[in-house]
C-alpha cells in the first residue's frame, strides 16, 4: 500500500461508525465520497447506478479508502482497493495486509456529537504508520500499538467498555423490574465511578470489600442468589479484589 497524495476520503459502509465519521469528516470540511452496498441514498454520493458502478465511481474518485464495514466484510472489500490507494479500517480486531488498522477507542451510540468531541477520540493506529497519512486533516490523538498486541489490546476494551455497558444496563433493568426505582438514579454515581477511572488511585476504591465489611458482603451475596447471573459477576468482583491486594475471606470467594 502507497502513501498516496490526498484527494479525497472514500468512506465505505452506512454502519454506526460510518454516520459518525461522515458527519466528523464533514464537519472538518474534508472531501469525501460515499458508499453502501445498500444504496442508501444518504450513504452513496453516486445514487443512480448498480452497487458495483457506485463503488467504482467512488475509489476512482479517492486517495484514501475508509473500510468502515462489519470486520467479517473488511478484507473482502479491501481487495478492490488498488495500490495506489491509502486504505484504513477501524476494526481493534482485525488484521489484513490490504488495510492499516486505525481503531477509535470510543463507542458510538444513536446521536451524533459536537466537534470537539470527535476531536478528542483516540486512535490506536498500527506500529510502524503515520497518522497524518492514515487519516490526514485529522488532529486526533494517536498512538502506535505493535501487531501482536492488538488482540489483547481489543479485548481489554471489550472488557472496558461493553462488559460493563451490559452488567450496568442489566443492574438499570433490577432497579425498574424488582426495586421499582428509576434506572436514571445510577447515572452521578456511575459517571462517578468513571471519573474516578481516569486515575485509578487506590483511594478511589471504596464500598464494603475496600472496608472489609464482611457481614455486609455476606448479605449481598445472599439476596444476589435470586439472579444467577448477577451473583456470578459479584463473586468475579470479589475474585477480582483478592488478586489485586484485597484480601477477601476464603468462605466469600
Ligand atoms: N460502533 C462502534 O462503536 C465502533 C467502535 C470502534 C470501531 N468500530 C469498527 O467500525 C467498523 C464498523 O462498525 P459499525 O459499528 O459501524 O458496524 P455496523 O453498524 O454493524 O455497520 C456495518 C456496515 O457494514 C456493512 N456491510 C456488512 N457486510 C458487508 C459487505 N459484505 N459488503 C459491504 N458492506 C457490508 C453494512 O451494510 P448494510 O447496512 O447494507 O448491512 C453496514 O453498513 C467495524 O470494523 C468495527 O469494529 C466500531
Amino acid at each position: 500500500m502507497s502513501q498516496s497524495a490526498f484527494k479525497s476520503y472514500a468512506l465505505l459502509g452506512s454502519g454506526r461508525l460510518s454516520r459518525h465519521f461522515s458527519f466528523y469528516l464533514q464537519s472538518l470540511n474534508l472531501p469525501v465520497q460515499l458508499w453502501s452496498r445498500n444504496g442508501d441514498p444518504s450513504f452513496n454520493t453516486y445514487s443512480d447506478v448498480d452497487a458495483e458502478a457506485r463503488l467504482n465511481r467512488v475509489l476512482q474518485s479517492s486517495s484514501h479508502v475508509l473500510l468502515a464495514v462489519k470486520d467479517a466484510a473488511i478484507q473482502k472489500l479491501a481487495q478492490r482497493v488498488t495500490p495506489a490507494h491509502t486504505a484504513v479500517h477501524f476494526s481493534g480486531a482485525v488484521r489484513i495486509p490490504e488495510a492499516v488498522s486505525a481503531h477509535p477507542l470510543m463507542t458510538f451510540g444513536e446521536n451524533l456529537e459536537s466537534l470537539d468531541w470527535y476531536r478528542s477520540i483516540p486512535f490506536i493506529i498500527e506500529e510502524g504508520h503515520s497518522f497524518s497519512a492514515l487519516l490526514p486533516g485529522l488532529n486526533n490523538p494517536h498512538f502506535a500499538l505493535a501487531a501482536g498486541q492488538r488482540a489483547y489490546y481489543h479485548a481489554l476494551c471489550s472488557l472496558a467498555g461493553n462488559s460493563t455497558f451490559l452488567l450496568w444496563k442489566q443492574i438499570g433493568d433490577e432497579f425498574e423490574r424488582t426495586l421499582n426505582l428509576p434506572r436514571h438514579l445510577l447515572a452521578p454515581f456511575l459517571h462517578q465511578v468513571v471519573a474516578n477511572s481516569s486515575q485509578f488511585a487506590e483511594t478511589s476504591f471504596t464500598g464494603p470489600v475496600a472496608r472489609g465489611d464482611w457481614e455486609v458482603v455476606k448479605t449481598h451475596l445472599e439476596s444476589l442468589a435470586r439472579r444467577p447471573e448477577l451473583l456470578q459477576a459479584y463473586r468475579q468482583y470479589l475474585e477480582i479484589a483478592e488478586h489485586t491486594g484485597h484480601p477477601v475471606p476464603e468462605n466469600l470467594l
